[in-house]
């Protein structure tokens, strides 16, 4: 039998997300980027879904819009995830956030902890029971680390009657992997 390697961050918040998110639903990505993610994420709501994606870079937004362009059903807003919930009002299955610096981009320009957290405390708001947020955390660059162990801290602390919380990293790989936390809001 052919086995896969063990699942990077990214892969497995995808896995993560397909196994709560169907045909028109709603979901955020909360860190366009290169519009990977808004683009999985539209595949998986279908037409009938919809999509909210943020990114404080115009670079991305473009990015984004040139891989998602024949999709009418994605809301795309040049504007911080902080701000979340001046846009979505309506119940999401599924928000992802990839952190850090923009592949291929200006690598100065990073995720902060103090707008992260408020993005991820809105973004539980409008969680729809048996949802998932997932965080990909990096650790590798100046101010990674201080982030994710904010970020960390406060998934340590979810009320457990609300919130199953997990923690996925390797242990033994150079070069700090990527991590992911997952967080799905109970019924
Ligand atoms: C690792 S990249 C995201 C990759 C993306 N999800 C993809 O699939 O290509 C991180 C992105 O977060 C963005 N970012 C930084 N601060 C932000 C904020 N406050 N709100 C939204 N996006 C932010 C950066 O501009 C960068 O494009």
């Amino acid at each position: 039998m052919q086995m896969n390697p063990l699942p990077r961050a990214t892969q497995l918040a995808h896995q993560m997300v397909q196994e709560c998110l169907g045909k028109g639903d709603c979901a955020i990505d909360a860190t366009a980027g290169n519009g990977h993610d808004t683009s999985f994420l539209l595949n998986c709501v279908g037409e009938e879904g919809r999509v909210f994606a943020f990114d404080i870079q115009g670079e991305a937004i473009r990015a984004t819009a040139d891989r998602c362009q024949n999709h009418s059903n994605l809301s795309l807003h040049h504007t911080g995830h902080e701000n979340i919930k001046e846009f979505v009002s309506v119940p999401v299955m599924a928000a992802m956030f990839n952190l850090g610096y923009l592949p291929g981009g200006d690598k100065s320009i990073i995720t902060l902890p103090e707008s992260t957290l408020c993005g991820i405390r809105s973004t539980l708001e409008i969680l729809a029971p048996q949802g998932r947020l997932t965080v990909v955390l990096y650790t590798g660059h100046e101010g990674g680390n201080t982030e994710a162990e904010i970020i960390l801290e406060f998934f340590r602390n979810l009320p457990q009657e609300s919130f199953a919380a997990t923690h996925y990293r390797f242990l033994n790989q150079q070069n700090s992997p990527p991590e992911l936390l997952t967080v799905e809001k109970r019924n």
